[in-house]
């Protein structure tokens, strides 16, 4: 399993170090969440903010995008620099058009379910994309509690990948720390986002070793 820091939970002051922390402890993925203050009652980033981390690492640049009318956004996200962009199935009624300019770009293609949203709603576009990212919370907010229910989720989605021979990453964004990333590594997921558990942390380093050692293969 990767681990994908997500910088929401980091120092933003030092946030250059930050990111070389997580990088030197072995992290695979930099997750950056993208927030509109419409799809979700929050703000964050923007494409600059991509743009400046990119010559900073080799991490894959994972581009979380919470926003309405995502399809605006795609090409900005994919020229700063982004490896994956994700796109939430409620955002948009147009999720193979969306998928399609996100992999037109260059990037890879992920498509995003919240915790209410059923599997069903995302299984027209498993044929397609490079991974699914299953919502643990639901988003806006780093350090909210992991939705426990989603594990069982989680394991549905995997039996799925493998009775049809697709080859998708799992991720899931939201509540993880020890306890929780070991259930969903078992259920099948192959990236566990971490924000606060580590940036919270007064040795984020240790925080992505401890979750890496956990989900050891
Ligand atoms: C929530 C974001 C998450 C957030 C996770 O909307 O999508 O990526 O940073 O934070 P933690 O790990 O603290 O739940
Ligand atoms: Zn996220």
């Amino acid at each position: 399993m990767k681990i994908a820091p997500s910088i929401l939970s980091a120092d933003f002051l030092n946030l250059q170090r930050d990111i070389t922390i997580v990088d030197q402890a072995g992290a695979e993925y930099l997750h950056i969440d993208i927030m509109d203050g419409h799809f979700v009652p929050n703000l964050s980033f923007g494409p600059s903010i991509v743009q400046a981390i990119r010559p900073l690492t080799d991490m894959v640049l994972d581009c979380h995008l919470m926003v309405e009318q995502p399809e605006i956004y795609i090409r900005q996200f994919a020229e700063a620099g982004a490896d994956v962009i994700g796109v939430h199935i409620e955002s948009t009624p147009h999720i193979h058009r969306a998928l399609a300019m996100i992999k037109e770009n260059g990037c890879k293609a992920e498509v995003v379910v919240n915790p209410g949203t059923p599997l069903s709603a995302i299984r027209a576009v498993l044929p397609i994309v490079d991974a699914v990212l299953i919502m643990t919370v639901d988003p806006g907010f780093g350090g909210q509690e992991f939705i426990s229910s989603m594990v069982n989720k989680i394991g549905r989605l995997a039996k799925i990948k493998k009775e049809n021979g697709m080859n998708f990453e799992i991720e899931v964004d939201g509540g993880i720390n020890e306890k929780t990333v070991k259930q969903c590594s078992l259920s099948g997921a192959t990236i566990a986002v971490a924000g606060s558990y580590v940036f919270n942390s007064k040795d984020p380093a240790r925080k992505v070793s401890l979750l890496k050692d956990l989900v050891e293969d």
